[in-house]
């Protein structure tokens, strides 16, 4: 069975800087010609999950400018259901990306648009819809989504980036979390727990996943505890990274998939996105990560 999949966030218009090295604060840095790409880590998520196969839908917010057909465009192509996006009085969202040649970014991003997205847009849920969010919306919208989807028989992911507050009894109510290193150590510091997988969710009592970069994914939960190793990648462009591990994750699991094969998929699917300038457009399809994992 394929499930849909809802994605509720945000979607940016990426200026992307190719610089020698990230600047330090009061310097000035000349680099190579910038780009204008999709991006917004809700928009990102939804691109990988749809061109791995989901049926995605996408519900966020955009403004009524120049910009927003940009932040849409990756979504487009990739034929998701963009019946849930809404045109707010507000800019769309933009980053500014500094990316060096190891790949590494520095990311500021101005939210517009998606300070605005609301859970009350998202149309109703099926039962055992994974409802997939982040960070870059408002937590409380977050949060009444999470709690929405518990009541319609769905199932709320959240990526908890960048990390940020939320609802204690939201959080709790996650059918899984995914977060980096950065992010777990947040938390981790917030519950007074260590920053891996098991203790997450020893302190939360809900499945936590927490991703490693180049040392693979680390999950614990009811199921039992899962480690992958990451896939070996020439990485020159890591934007977007956590999102192709999240949206792919969302995918696979929307087709049945266990928990450890999702992981594997995700981390299949990231080392391929890692090897590829930009975000949205640095998504792999389907195709490209089943020949990655030898399918
Ligand atoms: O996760 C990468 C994304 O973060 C970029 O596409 C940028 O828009 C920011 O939201
Ligand atoms: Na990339």
């Amino acid at each position: 069975v394929l499930m849909r999949v809802t994605v509720f966030g945000s979607a940016n218009a990426d200026l992307v800087f190719p610089v020698p090295e990230l600047p330090a604060a009061g310097r000035t840095v000349l680099g190579g010609a910038w780009r204008a790409a999709p991006g917004g880590k809700g928009a990102n998520q939804a691109v990988a999950a749809a061109r791995d196969g989901a049926a995605l839908r996408f519900a966020g917010a955009v403004g009524r400018d120049f910009l927003a057909g940009l932040a849409l465009s990756a979504l487009r192509d990739a034929g998701a259901d963009l019946s849930a996006v809404v045109e707010v009085e507000a800019p769309t969202g933009a980053a500014a990306i500094c990316v060096d040649p190891q790949g590494r970014n520095q990311i500021a991003v101005s939210p517009g648009a998606n300070a605005l997205a609301r859970a009350a847009g998202v149309p109703p849920l099926a039962p055992g819809e994974i409802v997939l969010m982040q960070m870059e919306v408002p937590p409380e919208e977050n949060a009444a989504l999470i709690l929405r989807a518990r009541a319609e028989g769905a199932l709320p992911v959240l990526n908890l980036a960048p990390a940020g507050p939320l609802d204690p009894a939201a959080l709790r109510a996650l059918h899984l979390l995914v977060a980096n290193e950065h992010e777990a150590a947040w938390l981790a510091a917030r519950l007074g727990c260590a920053a891996d997988a098991v203790a997450l969710h020893g302190a939360l009592g809900i499945t936590v996943a927490v991703t490693l970069g180049e040392r693979g994914a680390e999950a614990a939960g009811a199921g039992g505890r899962h480690t992958i190793p990451a896939f070996p990648a020439r990485a020159i462009d890591t934007t977007g990274a956590g999102d192709c591990w999240c949206g792919v994750l969302a995918a696979s699991l929307s087709c049945g998939a266990p928990l450890e094969g999702a992981m594997r998929r995700a981390s299949a699917a990231a080392s391929i996105a890692v090897s590829r300038p930009g975000a949205a457009d640095a998504m792999p399809r389907a195709e490209e990560t089943d020949r990655l994992l030898g399918g």
